[in-house]
């Protein structure tokens, strides 16, 4: 997979990018490039924001602006770009990031993040380069570098390679393998601690019955209330 981040702080995703399951993916041929707008804007002094029409706090991003550095990375008309490849905008008020959309954006060959701050894009940005707005909550954070690192998280560590083992990307929380439900509870070493035991049938070593309390441990969670769940 190809990402590209249109972003004004291109130094946040060297941290990103050197993790290990990103390094994981990259070795595979995928790649994570950042393009800096400000590099490509056609306004002087690196301009590329400006109030907004109509009064109120903050700036917001310029159309031009970002019209220029899509088009300057790409070498096309931003506004066909989006027939070629997902160009997604993030932001607060988008579709919501979840499990579903994960997988879907985790099949594409190439995507675009557009990565707001200030007051966010000019509307036409939205309008006419983007063909897609996402958000990671019901939260105003400060920037789309955070949320474009969390897209990428989710996405990337669904790709082959990105994780030690595949399966613990199969059989997890929301995955289809349980029925789109939270996960079970895990244990580990030691079995008994402070008097807080370990479920009996986890040490029993009967694949099956483990199989079955875990299946029924994840539709409970599942069937209550959002938020009252660990891990
Ligand atoms: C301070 S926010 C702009 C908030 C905007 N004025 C509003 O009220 O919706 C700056 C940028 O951060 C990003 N951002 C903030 N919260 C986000 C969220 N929950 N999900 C995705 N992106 C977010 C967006 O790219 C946004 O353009």
């Amino acid at each position: 997979m190809k990402i590209d981040v249109f972003t004004l702080f291109p130094e946040w995703f060297q941290w990103f990018a050197s993790q290990r399951h990103v390094q994981n993916v990259l070795a595979t041929g995928s790649s994570l490039e950042c393009v800096n707008p400000r590099e490509h804007t056609p306004l002087s002094g690196g301009q590329v924001d400006d109030t907004p029409f109509g009064g109120g706090a903050g700036m917001v991003l310029r159309v031009d602006v970002l019209d220029s550095a899509l088009r300057a990375h790409y070498g096309v008309d931003p506004v066909a770009l989006r027939e070629r490849r997902r160009v997604i905008a993030l932001a607060p008020g988008g579709r919501l990031l979840d499990e579903p959309l994960v997988e879907e954006l985790a099949r594409e060959p190439a995507l675009t993040l557009l990565c707001g701050r200030y007051e966010g894009f000019d509307e036409r940005i939205i309008e006419h380069f983007a063909s897609d707005v996402v958000s990671i909550g019901r939260y105003v954070l400060s920037g789309g570098e955070l949320a474009t690192m969390v897209l990428c998280d989710a996405v990337l560590r669904k790709l082959p390679g990105a994780l030690g083992d595949e399966r613990s990307a199969t059989e997890e929380s929301f995955s289809a393998a349980l029925e789109g439900n939270p996960e079970y509870p895990h244990y580990t070493r030691p079995a008994e601690y402070r008097g807080w035991q370990v479920p009996e049938v986890l040490l029993s070593g009967h694949h099956e019955q483990i199989a079955r309390w875990r299946r029924e441990r994840s539709r409970e969670r599942g069937a209550r209330a959002p938020g009252h769940d660990g891990d």
